[in-house]
């Protein structure tokens, strides 16, 4: 098992990796403990929930909105929860957003902490505080930043996870050896295979490297005003993307990272040999390399994006595999870059 720990401020997040973390390790809280669980994962694990009280969260994005918050809180009222009760959300990153969320406005906060059981989740969701849902298809329009008292990720509750899922999280590990780290880029190269096979030991290896890299960017920048932006990596694309297209969220991070790399090289800022290695390990996992969506749909989506600010726009591009930056660029520019690359 390995252990992590995120400091904010005076407050510390204990961060667990490893296998049977869930029942068997204490959760101590001064009132009860309420367990808001993914309903897949209760299906495949309930033996584990015997005797604990707790509310099933269905899947799917839809839920992840103001009026399924409501709903839940009114379960919490019926099982009698008070400003001592500590919420655990046990899921993926639907269930961590909604319930962070709802930990931080129920009775104007509650204790809480999470079982993150997507490696997506595991790698990214669980992560940093960030808290909340959706508006209008718009994403994460409604939040908090606030910090779960642990995130346990626990590597047996994966196994029942659906391989295109897993896939899907891996886009997010590839993403920091991209933006951070060129040892764990090497790693996944080399390791992609065995990985994807659920190898626990390289599931560790992978999680508690990507952790401790948002771990350390998060804590430099909780509000992301500076390298937290570094972790969009692949987003400002890959999101118009997964709008226009319902792919899974990593799938067209993928693509995103892809499409990145080549602006990067067109601007005379990575090399070729590099972009092609992103683009192979990417491709190597299974992941999408490519969409059938024009440029221009995908360009005025991203135009919506929460992110844009005034005429331009942040785009994570990298100088080499390990190390990203942020490239301030009018949407104008980005427009005919992103056009030229096809
Ligand atoms: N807060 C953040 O910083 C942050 C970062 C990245 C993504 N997110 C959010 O995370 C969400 C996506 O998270 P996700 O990819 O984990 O998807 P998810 O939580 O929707 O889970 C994906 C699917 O896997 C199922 N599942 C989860 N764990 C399982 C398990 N162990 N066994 C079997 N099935 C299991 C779920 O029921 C669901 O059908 C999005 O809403 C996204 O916006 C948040």
């Amino acid at each position: 098992m390995q252990e992590l720990t995120l400091h904010i401020d005076d407050h510390r997040t204990s961060i667990l990796i490893g296998r049977n973390l869930f029942p068997q390790r204490d959760i101590k809280a001064e009132g009860k403990v309420i367990y808001l669980v993914d309903v897949n994962v209760y299906q495949h694990h309930k033996e584990k929930f015997e005797g604990l009280q707790f509310i099933l969260i269905p899947s799917g994005e839809k839920y992840k909105c103001l009026a399924y918050v409501e709903e839940l809180m009114r379960k919490l009222v019926d099982l009698e929860a008070d400003r001592t009760s500590f919420l655990v959300g046990v899921g993926g990153g639907l269930v961590t957003d909604l319930v962070g969320f709802v930990a931080s406005t129920f009775m104007r906060g509650v204790g809480f902490g999470f079982i993150s059981t997507t490696l997506l989740g595991q790698v990214d969701a669980s992560i940093g505080g960030k808290n909340g849902v959706n508006l209008d298809g718009f994403k994460n329009m409604i939040g908090v930043i606030r910090q779960p008292s642990f995130v346990w990720c626990d590597l047996t509750m994966i196994e029942s996870l659906d391989q295109g899922e897993l896939v899907s999280g891996f886009a997010e590990v590839i993403k920091y050896g991209a933006i951070r780290d060129r040892k764990l880029f090497d790693f996944l190269e080399e390791n992609y295979s065995s990985v994807l096979d659920r190898k626990t030991e390289l599931l560790e290896r992978i999680v508690t490297d990507s952790a401790a890299i948002k771990i350390d960017i998060v804590e430099s920048d909780v509000t992301e005003l500076g390298d937290r932006k570094l972790l969009n990596f692949g987003h400002t694309l890959g999101h118009a993307i997964e709008k226009l297209t319902g792919i899974l969220h990593g799938e067209a991070v993928a693509i995103g990272m892809v499409l990145a790399a080549e602006l990067s090289v067109k601007l005379g800022y990575l090399g070729r040999d590099e972009a092609d290695r992103l683009r192979g390990v990417i491709e190597a996992s299974g992941l999408p390399v490519e969409t059938d969506q024009s440029m221009e749909a995908i360009f005025e989506t991203l135009l919506k994006d929460k992110k844009r600010s005034g005429i331009h726009l942040g785009m994570i591009l990298l100088h080499s595999l390990g190390d990203a930056f942020v490239h301030k660029i009018e949407l104008e520019s980005l427009k005919k870059a992103l056009y030229d690359l096809h």
